[in-house]
């Protein structure tokens, strides 16, 4: 079962730093994001979803945050947040947005979940992060933004 969590969002910051590693951004949007968990037995996963307010009169709801605990990954619980994410906006938001580095361990799963390619946010690491980020060796520069409709 997938629940918001209202309190104590912290207490879920070692999942949250896996998909995001710098504390200070995981604050920026904690706060006025709402979080998801699932939680039974070992499985944990976690999303914060935002929202980004209107664009040409479509209301944006972005992913900011999603994890799955790195022994439940490829089981299919990344996409099963996705789901409940949709369902749960569906009436209140137009596009579901996510953002991330130009990465093969993220983007083509959003793709896999139905989410295509928007737009590019140039050097976004580099300019909001206070160091360096590799994925798989690879240095993260710009953020890429993946939408669907809702
Ligand atoms: C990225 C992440 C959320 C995916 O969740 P997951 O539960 O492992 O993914 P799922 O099992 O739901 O996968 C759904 C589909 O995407 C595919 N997929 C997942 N990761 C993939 C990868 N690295 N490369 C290619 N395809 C991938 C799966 O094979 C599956 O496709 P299928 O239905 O055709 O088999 C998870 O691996 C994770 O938490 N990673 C670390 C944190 C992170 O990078 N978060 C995202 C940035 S915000």
């Amino acid at each position: 079962m997938i629940c918001e969590i209202i309190e104590n969002k912290k207490k879920y910051l070692p999942l949250l730093l896996l998909a995001d590693e710098q504390e200070s951004m995981i604050e920026s949007y904690l706060n006025r994001g709402t979080m998801y968990v699932l939680e039974e037995q070992d499985v944990k996963v976690v999303c914060v979803v935002t929202d980004e307010g209107q664009e040409e009169g479509k209301r944006i709801l972005e992913i900011k945050n999603l994890a799955v605990a790195p022994e439940s990954q490829k089981k299919g619980y990344g996409r099963a947040m996705i789901e409940f994410v949709k369902k749960q906006y569906t009436d209140s938001f137009d596009v579901l947005q996510a953002g991330t580095g130009d990465s093969q361990l993220t983007i083509p799963f959003y793709e896999k979940c139905g989410f295509r390619k928007s737009h590019v946010m140039k050097n976004f690491f580099v300019d909001n992060y206070d160091h360096p980020i590799y994925e798989e060796g690879i240095q993260l520069v710009d953020m890429i933004y993946l939408r669907m409709n809702l």
